[in-house]
């Protein structure tokens, strides 16, 4: 890329200096010198906020800069905000201020744009401004992007992605015979989990990147995006065994499909975020670690893949830093988000119940696999013996809807059967005895 002549400097007020707020500091110290030369453009660091000042820190600030005083913070003459905070408060303040100022807003928090994205975003256009939200969904791997400016056209029908790193890295050290605790602590080490790492292990992490992405594949709100969440907690190690019985691997799977139900009701969308058995060999079961896969469907032979870093301070400050070009570089010129204002409004796409059949793979204490058998039975759903592992007994189902297995799974529940169940989708299942007979299941009821 050629050199420019002039140099423009933009003031940056960013907000939060933990993991990615630090690798963003970092970030700009290091790629500063060749972002001027390549695009004229010098982001200078106008103020940090921070919740202690005296924190010890990886990265030097000019004095003055860092301060842990919100309201000095908004009042910063900044050409954008950037927010590495995370949660609800204080970055939706922060968003409204911005904004409200007709300064771009950059940020990490998919907590946020899932719960206030669209409303940020109407406040953006009408003051001529953007939100970029490119660092929120799956880390370093660009696929905001592709889903909100090169494929806002194209009908798609289906994303499906591996979105949360620290529950992903968890549960490739769950098949290498490391303990849960373990994990976990291992995942908070490298600046992968959330505050919570429950939010990463039960879904919700997932659950809002998920919402994003139909919100803006599908125009659906993400507010009310009907979602059916199940994490791998509290079974993850019971479930990590029960899919090497059955063949397979176990990842946590988001999912959304848009589909016409009748002609009357238009477009649905069916959403969940699950864990699920896949071959060994399939591109979800491979990736490992921290890393995110996105598959999507646009209706084409093959799907748009995208995989790489989804979890960590250096691919999430990446994807800030590449915003943060974006949304105040010419660059934005030629990558407009206009697209995002034609697409379809909340009410075209509406929510409904999950109808899709799978095939379940269900672990139930190993003195009641033949009961909880007898149960799925007499609930029409025949299920075969696929396996054992230290104290459970492992079932597969034929092809039923959630609906249909949720009732049976809560009687075996209250009956002391602890049972543990994942989506399966192994192609070739490993069955220890001859299955049932498949008994034709009414779908949905
Ligand atoms: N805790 C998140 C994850 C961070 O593990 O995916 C990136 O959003």
């Amino acid at each position: 890329m050629s050199e420019v002549n002039h140099t423009k400097t933009v003031r940056v007020a960013l907000a939060g200096c933990g993991v990615v707020g630090s690798e963003l500091v970092r970030a700009l110290h290091v790629q500063g010198p060749r972002i001027e030369m390549e695009l004229g453009v010098r982001f200078q660091l106008e103020r940090v906020l921070v919740r202690r000042i005296e924190r010890p820190r990886t990265v030097a600030f000019a004095p003055g800069v860092l301060t842990a005083d919100l309201d000095a913070f908004l009042a910063t003459e900044a050409d954008v905000f950037v927010e590495a905070i995370g949660g609800l408060e204080p970055a939706q303040r922060i968003a409204r201020a911005a904004l409200s100022k007709g300064r771009p807003f950059v940020t990490a928090n998919k907590v946020l744009i899932a719960a206030e994205g669209e409303d940020l975003c109407s406040l953006a256009r009408a003051r001529g401004v953007d939100a970029h939200f490119e660092a929120a969904v799956a880390g370093g791997v660009p696929v905001v992007r592709v889903v909100r400016e090169y494929l806002c056209r194209g009908p798609i029908r289906r994303i499906r992605g591996i979105l949360n790193g620290t529950c992903n890295f968890v549960l490739t050290l769950l098949e290498r015979g490391e303990r849960l605790e373990d994990a976990i602590a291992e995942a908070q080490r490298r600046g992968f989990a959330e505050a919570d790492p429950a939010r990463d292990l039960d879904g919700r992490d997932a659950a809002d990147k998920l919402a994003i992405l139909a919100w803006l594949a599908f125009g659906v709100s993400p507010r009310s995006l009907a979602l059916r969440r199940r994490g791998i907690l509290p079974d993850a190690e019971r479930l990590s065994r029960g899919a090497s019985a059955a063949g397979g691997r176990l990842r946590l799977i988001a999912e959304c499909e848009a589909f016409a139900e009748c002609e009357a009701d238009g477009e649905v969308v069916s959403a969940s975020v699950e864990p699920i058995v896949l071959a060994s060999e399939s591109p979800f079961a491979r990736t490992v670690g921290e890393e995110n896969r996105i598959a999507i469907d646009a209706g084409w032979p093959w799907p748009i893949e995208l995989a790489g870093p989804g979890a960590g301070g250096v691919p999430t400050a990446a994807a800030l830093l590449a915003d943060l070009i974006q949304a105040t570089t010419s660059r934005a010129a030629f990558a407009p988000h206009v697209a995002f204002a034609a697409l379809p409004t909340a009410d075209h796409a509406s929510n409904h119940v999950d109808l899709r059949v799978h095939a379940w793979l269900i672990g139930v204490r190993a003195g009641l696999v033949r009961e909880a058998r007898s149960r799925f039975a007499d609930a029409g759903i025949a299920a075969a013996l696929a396996g054992a592992t230290i104290g459970d007994g492992w079932l597969i189902t034929a092809p039923v809807s959630w609906s249909c297995i949720a009732p049976v799974l809560r009687s075996l529940e209250a009956d002391g059967a602890r049972p543990a169940v994942a989506r399966l989708e192994t192609e070739e299942l490993r069955v220890v005895e001859e299955p049932l007979p498949l008994i034709a299941v009414a779908v949905g009821g």
